[in-house]
């Protein structure tokens, strides 16, 4: 079906001027050096992320500004300005050092989205550390690999989560000190064998701290993407980032110096720290955090509260709020909202079309990956939306559509979505697997791993994975990952995860199950393999249906061919099985 394009005719009437108010003219005068004197800097080329959206602005007349409105699940209210987050995250930079954290080493932040998190994590890029932000849901194994791999020196955790620091320990040599933030109950706290109560060294440390001078090369953060083989990869990157970051903030997300500005992701995500921190802060903006989960009521009542203009959130939360129904809109007061975007998974043209009802704007589409570390293709507010589009490279960033050989196709014709290397927030490596970096690149291009089309007027549209990443709820989940779990339960022979399409998730993760000779497949078992993924894994990644099978498909190779379980699955054409293994 077509859509109509939507008209954005509001930029002409208002007074509030988009920062980028012609695309192809921004596009053929654009330059990122130009956009990297707009930050501060060191000599010599020196450049850090903390010093870009903190102390810069601290050290400014925004210096009283609130950066950080936080609201906590139990209603609870603080609120931060640019000086006050310079000085507890000097406080933090001081306390590391003191427990002989240096540059280089691996710090990683197991909490829920509490100020100090944000903290922490400036506070850790402030010593030229390498932050490594985990998502609160992650269990013992999701943390157990991410910490291992990356040889993690330290945890920031809080006193419920620390038992699954507690069960994994043994397994981390390299794991010196749980510093453990105890925010409710702050005397409550008897820290045991390497393990640091925050508050008593944040109450000793001081507030000066002399950044330490790093390199715009030097690494800055990681974060665990999942492939279609192997354990999740630790896709790390440079303080270069924040010159990415700071631009397509300011000119996607087009932040004016009054707007409040609430991105939904979780820091344990590249969103919610590319744009849940720095994009925003290293233009000055305030924020809110809201630590709480998820329904309509919530997230509308902090629009309304917080009177947010921007907002950046998921297709996954728009089609739960669709479903939530446009009556429960009247509620509340959207006036606020100036414009609206989205990003992680496709995001189907009747969200576009009713947000554009129900709030008198189109959500604008975005797309990124945890490796570009920023936006390379949006929708921008001076721009006409077209529905089920992501729009268009950002400025600076060459975009095509490339065939397997790496040659240029025509417009219109679907191909491998690919970047031409050399933005400033590309990644510089997953963590101790050159190979694989190396394997994304060819023909001078980076391979996104996507499948898109450019249209004739230069839009893009998604079209799908290139792999069997599973995509739920905005999260990439690598079969391999579930599948691997799956076998460690003692009935498991053989198991393959695919995605199956689902109207609010994009997909769910289900899995096909062979079981080893003496069990008999029954609802328990399969209640039991559920409940011990999900205990493994995280809420999301776990089976959300699990079918058992006598055998899985494979090649002669022994690969399972998980492609011809999702074609039965959907009851599609099962393509070529000329690989297929005799029975
Ligand atoms: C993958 C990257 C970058 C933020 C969160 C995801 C999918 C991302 C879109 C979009 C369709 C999208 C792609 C991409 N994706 N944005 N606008 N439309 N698909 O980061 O976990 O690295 O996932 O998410 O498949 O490759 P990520």
């Amino acid at each position: 079906m077509e859509y109509e394009i939507i008209r954005k005719s509001r930029v002409d009437e208002s007074d509030v001027k988009p920062n980028l108010p012609d695309y192809e003219k921004m596009r053929s005068e654009f330059s990122w050096d130009s956009v990297r004197r707009e930050l501060d800097g060191f000599e010599n080329g020196w450049l850090n992320m903390a010093h870009e959206s903190i102390d810069r602005h601290a050290n400014s007349a925004l210096k009283d500004k609130p950066a950080l409105l936080w609201e906590g699940k139990g209603g609870e209210e603080e609120s931060y300005t640019f000086s006050e987050l310079k000085a507890l995250s000097n406080k933090f930079a001081n306390a590391l050092c003191g427990m002989g954290i240096k540059k280089g080493d691996r710090a990683f932040i197991f909490l829920d989205r509490i100020p100090e998190l944000y903290v922490s994590l400036f506070g850790i890029l402030k010593i030229g550390a390498i932050a490594g932000p985990l998502f609160s849901a992650f269990g013992n194994d999701a943390v157990k690999d991410r910490m291992f791999d990356s040889g993690a020196k330290v945890i920031i955790t809080n006193p419920k989560l620390k038992k699954v620091v507690d069960n994994i320990k043994g397994d981390l040599p390299e794991l010196k000190h749980t510093i453990v933030i105890n925010k409710n109950n702050r005397d409550d706290f008897k820290p045991g064998d390497g393990e640091t109560c925050y508050y008593s060294v944040m109450e000793n440390a001081s507030e000066e701290f002399d950044i330490v001078k790093t390199d715009e090369e030097d690494l800055s953060i990681m974060h665990y993407t999942s492939g279609t083989t192997g354990k999740p990869k630790g896709a790390t990157h440079a303080h270069r980032a924040i010159i990415g970051q700071y631009a397509t903030a300011k000119y996607i997300l087009d932040f004016k110096q009054d707007d409040i500005y609430w991105c939904t992701a979780d820091p344990g995500w590249v969103t919610g720290t590319s744009y849940g921190m720095f994009g925003p802060w290293s233009n000055g903006i305030t924020q809110v955090i809201f630590e709480g989960g998820f329904t309509a009521k919530n997230w509308y009542g902090v629009i309304e509260k917080y009177k947010a203009t921007i907002w950046y959130t998921a297709p996954t939360a728009i089609r739960m709020l669709m479903k939530a129904g446009d009556a429960i809109i009247k509620n509340y007061d959207m006036s606020s909202l100036r414009e609206i975007y989205s990003v992680g998974e496709p995001l189907n043209p009747e969200a576009v079309v009713w947000s554009n009802k129900v709030f008198g704007m189109p959500f604008h589409d975005t797309w990124w990956q945890t490796e570009t570390g920023c936006m390379m293709i949006a929708n921008y507010p001076s721009m006409d939306v077209k529905p089920g589009s992501m729009g268009k490279p950002f400025p600076g960033i060459n975009a095509g559509i490339i065939d397997d050989d790496g040659k240029d196709v025509e417009d219109g014709v679907e191909g491998n979505l690919a970047i031409k290397p050399g933005w400033p927030s590309m990644f510089k490596t997953y963590w101790k697997n050159e190979d694989l970096y190396n394997s994304r690149f060819k023909n001078g291009w980076y391979i996104t791993g996507d499948r898109a089309k450019r249209d004739v007027d230069g839009r893009y549209t998604f079209i799908g994975r290139a792999d069997d990443v599973i995509i739920s709820s905005g999260h990439l989940i690598g079969p391999f990952e579930v599948e691997s779990v799956l076998i460690e339960h003692p009935a498991v022979a053989e198991a393959a995860a695919i995605g199956k399409p689902d109207k609010i998730a994009t997909e769910i993760v289900k899995a096909f199950v062979a079981l080893k000779d003496g069990y008999e497949m029954s609802e328990k078992l399969n209640r039991e393999i559920a409940q011990f993924a999900r205990k493994k894994l995280s809420a999301f990644a776990r089976p959300r249906e699990i079918e058992f099978v006598d055998s899985l498909p494979k090649t002669r190779s022994g690969k399972i061919m998980r492609r011809l379980l999702k074609a039965r699955e959907l009851g599609l054409p099962e393509g070529d099985t000329s690989t297929l293994e005799d029975d």
